[in-house]
């Protein structure tokens, strides 16, 4: 690359979040330059930014070739969004790069001028949307954990809907959770915990959650019964278990609305299903 380096990035990208991009995408990054963020450099009307950077470095499995060819080549160019500036320190939402990795340009790219410039949602966004406008306003109480939380998105929105409850994610590696924590600094969000765990061995107490929510994450598991058990060991006797999956994705094993009953009934809830697009959102009470 024939730019020179103004800059370099932090962020907590491991290579199996680094696989769910969709995810990615929601990760903040802070882009650390050499000198204080100049005038020149952010505008203040401006809310998206053409940062050029090194590419991922990472190869994605062989199936995702097109990923490879769009992400990993010469140069990295993404379309980020601006959160805040801090001195030296930018906070970009969407940047595809790695830690460390150099920052060569900074460009801006829209700005609230223009509310027609928008970033058309991917189909899983739409799904999600979708889907959250209903389970989100049911999540309530003081104490909740999202379970398979990812780069913590959800839980965050969860934070910032039930701003007295304390909302704690869980995910399998620890990078992803500190990258949960940058996140919530971002959005000066101060009522969330995050934890290295897996829904196999809930490190928590029984009854100790008002809602636990699983979006988008059991038909990830190997194992439902086990992971249905755990939850029911920690969610609190009043309480709820809220849960979104995918009817026209799978890993492995396909599953409709019936089995999904099924699954929550032997694990000792009463259920209530509702069909959402190509998706189910289950509402789980514990018998
Ligand atoms: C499709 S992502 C959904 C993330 C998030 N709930 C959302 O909807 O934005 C599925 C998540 O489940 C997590 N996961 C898979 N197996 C797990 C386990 N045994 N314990 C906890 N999380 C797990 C993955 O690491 C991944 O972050």
């Amino acid at each position: 690359m024939s730019f020179k380096p103004i800059g370099n990035v932090s962020n907590f990208a491991d290579k199996e979040t680094m696989q769910l991009l969709a995810l990615w995408k929601e990760s903040v990054s802070i882009v650390e330059l050499e000198k204080a963020v100049s005038e020149e450099l952010i505008f203040e009307d401006y809310t998206h930014y053409i940062v050029v950077h090194d590419p991922l470095k990472m190869e994605f499995p062989e199936k995702r070739d097109e990923w490879n060819k769009r992400f990993c080549r010469h140069a990295g160019v993404s379309v980020v969004e601006l959160i805040k500036v801090d001195k030296n320190k930018i906070y970009f939402k969407g940047l595809f790069a790695e830690n460390e990795a150099s920052i060569y340009s900074i460009l801006p790219y829209t700005s609230f001028d223009s509310p027609e410039a928008d970033f058309p949602p991917a189909g899983m966004e739409i799904l999600k949307k979708q889907t959250m406008d209903v389970a989100l306003p049911q999540v309530n109480g003081k104490t909740i954990l999202d379970v398979g939380c990812g780069v913590g998105s959800l839980t965050l929105q969860m934070a910032r809907m039930n701003s007295e409850a304390k909302v704690t994610g869980i995910d399998l590696l620890e990078d992803t959770m500190k990258q949960c924590r940058l996140n919530a600094i971002a959005y000066d969000i101060e009522n969330t915990a995050f934890k290295a765990a897996s829904v196999y061995e809930l490190p928590f107490g029984e009854n100790s959650y008002d809602t636990v929510t699983c979006f988008f994450m059991l038909h990830h598991l190997d194992d439902i019964p086990k992971a249905l058990s755990e939850v029911k060991r920690v969610v609190s006797c009043g309480g709820k278990v809220l849960a979104v999956e995918p009817l026209d994705h799978n890993h492995g094993t396909e599953r409709g609305i019936q089995d999904w009953i099924e699954h929550f009934e032997k694990a000792g809830f009463s259920v209530e299903t509702q069909q959402i697009s190509r998706a189910v959102f289950i509402s789980a009470k514990p018998n």
